[in-house]
């Protein structure tokens, strides 16, 4: 389909320039025309969220939105007018459930002929993606990206009444966009976006080219959000960024993330928790914070990928596996009971045996708790994906399977420690099952399982383990 008039298409070498302009903040760049004000009234909507926390985030902007425009949420895709899916990138096999499940939405035009269908978030910023969308999937009238999530109203009216499919997807570095509403999904636990992008362009992966470049938020930003949440009786924020530890480089700030987790700590909301650090630049600032406020759980989320330094080098990971392990060790000396969790990326191009012992031994030693663990998925648009590879799907599946089984052993060992402890839980409900049951989160981000009565969600129990199992605990409230 060839390129309609107003419409915006995205563009891989546009998405991958990066300059040394500083980003604007923009603080008044979102506004729903008098016109439209009330375009959802009546209506209702669906929306479905792929990927990560970032993605997440942006649903409850995106619903934020559609609830301004009196558009009402519902549960299941049948009883929409709307149905928006906010969809991931980061691997293929993610990308072919989403294009499934737009493909069997179109049944229900059957019973409601007027239902809307969009596709938004990171597959949107992909050129192939949206080609295909316009050729295979004419159902899907609206296609927006990662940075114009603010021009959903007028997107929006042009396909309800004008009758028009909305296409309008921007490859570019992004500014920061601050004044954007919110629908918080969670009632004590939030996230906080601290930055937006990633310029570490890892070779293997498309996140760079979907989110666009490193930009921060100002710390009176964050912080002004952050004290707002604690009014309003949240318990713990998360931090959000691709790589957190960046935070503030772009805007100068002197100690960037460490002295936004210190300024976070003080404002004391009772646990703070944050996503992604990228081992490479994971000051020794940041430890000793962490380390010295209890308000900042102790649990790291550290992507390793890989445990053979010349794969990390091909990934364009920037660290060694010795670097990795000394900045490990480091952390776990000074953060007392940290845990930790990891991404794992078997079968890249070419990687051999060796390599994949390597990745093993790295995992003896560490000893994660907890790890996401993928078979590499070539991106287009990105270096790994132009190297030829030699090893087969079949090896890819078998080193996937033995990586699970070896850290699975470790996750049911170190669950198995706290038989018999009093564990702090932050509740977050209680089971469908069973009312007496309630579940939640240590500091350690353990799922736990356990009885009490009289609680409710968002209070902070002890509880007692009782019995251990490789991915939860069960306990009693003391
Ligand atoms: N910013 C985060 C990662 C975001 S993507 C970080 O750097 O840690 C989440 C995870 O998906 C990555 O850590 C990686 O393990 C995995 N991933 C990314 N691209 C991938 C690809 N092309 N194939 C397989 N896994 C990939
Ligand atoms: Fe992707 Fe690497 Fe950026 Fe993480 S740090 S989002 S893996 S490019
Ligand atoms: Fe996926 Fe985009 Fe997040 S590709 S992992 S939703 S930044």
């Amino acid at each position: 389909m060839k390129q309609q008039p107003g419409w915006a298409l995205p563009d891989l070498r546009a998405a991958q320039k990066r300059t040394k302009t500083e980003s604007v903040i923009e603080r008044s760049l979102f506004q729903i025309p008098s016109e439209i004000k009330q375009l959802g009234q009546g209506k209702k909507y669906y929306l479905r969220t792929y990927g990560c926390q970032a993605n997440e985030r942006d649903s409850e902007t995106i619903a934020g939105i559609l609830e301004e425009l009196m558009f009402i949420p519902v549960n299941v895709p049948e009883e929409a007018d709307l149905v928006i899916l906010n969809t991931c990138a980061v691997r293929k096999n993610a990308e072919d459930k989403v294009l499934g499940e737009m493909g069997s939405l179109k049944r229900l035009q059957r019973d409601n002929p007027d239902v809307i269908f969009g596709l938004c978030g990171c597959m949107a910023q992909e050129e192939e993606v949206v080609n295909l969308l316009l050729e295979k999937y004419r159902h899907v009238k609206l296609i927006f990206g990662t940075h114009n999530i603010h021009r959903l109203p007028e997107l929006l009216y042009d396909v309800m009444l004008g009758g028009k499919r909305s296409v309008e997807v921007l490859s570019k570095e992004g500014e920061v966009i601050e004044n954007l509403p919110v629908k918080r999904f969670g009632k004590h636990k939030a996230w906080v976006n601290i930055m937006y992008g990633c310029d570490k362009f890892c070779t293997y992966c498309i996140v760079p080219y979907t989110r666009g470049k490193e930009r921060s938020r100002t710390m009176e930003d964050v912080l002004e959000e952050i004290r707002e949440l604690k009014n309003e009786g949240y318990k713990e924020v998360t931090l959000l960024g691709q790589n957190v530890n960046s935070y503030g480089k772009d805007l100068h700030i002197e100690k960037g993330f460490a002295a936004l987790l210190e300024e976070t700590a003080k404002i004391g909301i009772d646990r703070i928790r944050f996503t992604t650090s990228h081992p490479w630049d994971f000051s020794d600032e940041m430890i000793d914070v962490i380390a010295k406020y209890d308000n900042i759980m102790p649990f790291i989320h550290l992507p390793v990928q890989s445990g053979d330094s010349d794969m990390l080098k091909i990934m364009g990971r920037r660290y060694t596996r010795e670097e990795y392990l000394t900045l490990f060790h480091k952390i776990k000396d000074k953060v007392k009971n940290c845990a930790f969790s990891t991404d794992i990326i078997v079968g890249f191009p070419n990687e051999t045996e060796e390599q994949f012992q390597q990745t093993l031994s790295l995992v003896d030693e560490c000893k994660f708790d907890n790890a996401y663990t993928f078979i590499y998925s070539p991106r287009e648009g990105t270096p790994a994906a132009k190297m030829d590879d030699n090893v087969s799907l079949e090896v890819k599946q078998r080193r996937l399977a033995e990586l699970n089984e070896r850290w699975n052993v470790y996750a049911n060992e170190k669950n198995m420690a706290y038989q018999g402890q009093i564990v702090k839980v932050l509740v977050d409900g209680v089971s469908k099952k069973n009312k007496e049951v309630y579940s939640g989160y240590t500091e350690t981000n353990k799922l736990v399982n356990f009885s009490a009565t009289d609680v409710k969600p968002g209070d902070i129990v002890n509880v007692r383990i009782t019995a251990c199992k490789t991915f939860s605990l069960d306990g009693e409230m003391c």
